[in-house]
Formats: structure tokens, sequence, C-alpha cells
């Protein structure tokens, strides 16, 4: 059985990298798998989280999930503290992944930056309690944008190092899902670094919520080069702001890169950024008001949020049960 679970942490500011690396194919993935979707406030507070803005964070986040189209009816939608099981296997694989292989996790160098020593520990073991989310329900297939790659290879690791350590096949080796022309969306203002929550400046990043002006005013002001758009895929060498610009494009048109390349090579940028900014605009402008609906019916969101995590813990329970008799805990 093929089974989904993705996760977003609920900090703020959420943006077109998140829309088109993850949320996006979230919602396609839908129609063809079971899909378990969370929003991860334990692993938002590995670094500090003032609680009345992570409180609410995670209602705006499961408003723009439910306004992109997450369809609570098929999938579960839950917020990951509310479900035990997943720091208590978060706790067993600590004690099955290796200092050494959370060493290599360029994630955590990045975030913990030069003051590794006042970084949490909780930052440090992250990828750990990420394997928890996915294996708590065995699930095979991990949606997300390319930046979690790494995540998922230490995700592997646990499962069959736990597998070989306990004699059993019993965890399934995941399948990382990065899809389509925008797996890495790059900051409107430095295409060689990556789209980002936490940059300080806004024109850095589309805001799901941006409005219309906004929208227009952003791309207008990305940055490029000034020569004209590329004509090739091999052109896009060395001009990460244009491949940056075309990639997205393409991710929301749902075509190729070399489809869009064809269409707008050899031409300005700024007819490529016109167009671009109506694309985006006719995406997210309508989930905008949307997301604005539900903000106004927190009752709405907390229950879909309850109940999704009643369902969840339906089926990580008895995997967890299992798990503990795998190891050797008293259970009975
Ligand atoms: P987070 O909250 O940083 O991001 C949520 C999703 O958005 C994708 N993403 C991007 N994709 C393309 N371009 C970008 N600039 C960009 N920025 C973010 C991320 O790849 C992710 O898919 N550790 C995870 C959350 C998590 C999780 C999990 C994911 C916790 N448990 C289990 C999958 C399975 C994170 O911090 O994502």
């Amino acid at each position: 059985m093929k089974r989904i679970f993705s996760g977003i942490q609920p900090t703020g500011n959420l943006h077109l990298g998140n829309y088109l690396g993850a949320v996006k194919n979230w919602v396609k993935l839908q129609s063809t798998y079971e899909c378990i979707y969370c929003i991860v406030d334990m692993h938002a507070i590995t670094t500090f989280q003032d609680p009345k803005k992570l409180t609410q964070n995670i209602r705006d986040a499961a408003a723009i999930l439910i306004a992109s189209g997450i369809n609570i009816n098929s999938s579960i939608l839950f917020n990951q503290s509310r479900v035990p099981m997943h720091a208590e296997l978060a706790w067993i694989f600590n004690c099955i992944a290796k200092i050494g292989w959370l060493n290599r996790m360029t994630q955590f160098k990045d975030k913990a930056g030069k003051n590794r020593e006042k970084a949490s520990a909780g930052l440090y073991i992250y990828p750990n309690l990420m394997a928890a989310d996915i294996l708590s329900y065995k699930a095979t297939h991990v949606p997300v944008g390319d930046d979690q790659k790494q995540h998922l290879e230490l995700t592997r690791d646990i499962a069959i190092s736990f597998n070989d350590s306990y004699g059993i096949k019993y965890f399934p080796v995941v399948e990382p899902l990065i899809i389509g022309e925008a797996t890495r969306v790059m900051s409107l203002r430095d295409g060689s670094k990556k789209m980002s929550k936490s940059d300080n400046s806004d024109f850095t990043r589309i805001n799901i919520t941006d409005s219309k002006d906004v929208i227009a005013s952003k791309i207008k002001k990305a940055k490029t080069d000034s020569l004209p758009v590329p004509e090739s895929i091999t052109a896009l060498s060395g001009r990460l702001e244009a491949k940056n610009l075309l990639g997205i494009f393409a991710a929301l048109k749902e075509v190729s890169l070399e489809k869009i390349i064809k269409d707008y090579g050899g031409g300005t940028f700024s007819v490529l950024k016109e167009d671009l900014a109506e694309c985006i605009i006719s995406e997210l402008v309508p989930v905008s008001s949307e997301i604005k609906n539900l903000q106004n019916n927190r009752e709405y969101l907390d229950k879909i949020l309850k109940d999704g995590a009643t369902k969840a813990e339906e089926i990580s329970k008895p995997i967890i049960k299992e798990v503990k008799e795998i190891v050797g805990f008293l259970v009975a």
C-alpha cells in the first residue's frame, strides 16, 4: 500500500517556495494516494517561538493548506504535538541514528551557523523527529522540496538500521517525491540563496497571502541580468535569477522548463515578468481570499485539526505498540 506523509513548519510567512515545492504537489497527490499532512509545531520550537504567535501560525498554516486545496474529507490534516506517538518514536530513533549521521546534516549547519554551541539540542536531533513523523504511519512516499532530500536519506538510513538491528523488515524505506520544475525556489534578490521564511527582506519572497499589488511590485523588482531571456536550457548556466523565474513560471503553469524557454527565450525580462506576475496573482489571490474566510472561522479550523489528530492517532497507535514490542518494552 502507498501512503503519503509530509509536513510543514508553522513559523509564519509561508511562501511561493513552500507552495511550489510542497503544497501544490500535496494537493495533486490526494487523488492517487492516502495522504497525511502535518503542521509540525514540535519542529517549529527547535528555535524559540513566541507562544501566542505559534498558536496563531498553526491556525494560519491550516487555513493556507485548506484554501490551497487540501481536502479534509479525504486526507488527514493535523498538528503534530497532538499525537504523542511522534515523540515516542523519535526517542527510539534517537537511539538508532548515529551522531556521525547527524553531523553531516547541512540544514543544521546552516541554521545553527557560527553559534553552534548555543543551538538547541532539538535542532540537532530534528531529523530523527522527522523520520519518526513519517514512520509513525509507515508512510512510503514523502513529497518535499529539494532542501529536505538529505533529511529523507537519513530517514531511509534509520529505517534500514532499525530493521537490521532487530532482524525484522518492519519499516518501509521511504521514497522522496521531489516533483516539478520548482523544487528549489530561490530568493528574488539573490539567485544563489533559497527563498526562505526567515530572510529579513520581504522582497526576497512572495508570501502566499501577498496582495495583487505586492506580488506585482516584488516580481517587477526581482533581480535579473542585462541579457535577454535565455534561449535554451544550456544557456541557463550561470544565470541563476533567470533560471529561478523561468522555473517558477513553468511550475505554476505545470509545463516543462523547455516550454517556457521556447515561449519567452530571446525576449525581454519585462515581458516575462509581467506575464509571470499575472500568473502568480491568478494562482494565489483566490487562495488568499479563501484563507481570510477560513481565518474568520477559528472553531472550524480547530475542529479540523483535532479530528485530524484523532484519525492520525488511530493509524499510529498500533504501529508504535508493535515497535515497542519489537524493541522489547513491556507493553501488555
Ligand atoms: P519547511 O517547513 O521548511 O518547508 C515545508 C515544505 O516546503 C518546501 N520548501 C521549499 N521548496 C522549494 N523551494 C523553497 N525555497 C522551499 N522552502 C521550503 C520544503 O522542502 C518542505 O517540503 N523538516 C520539514 C518539515 C517536516 C517534514 C516532516 C517534511 C517535518 N517532518 C516529515 C516531510 C516529512 C521542514 O522544515 O519543512
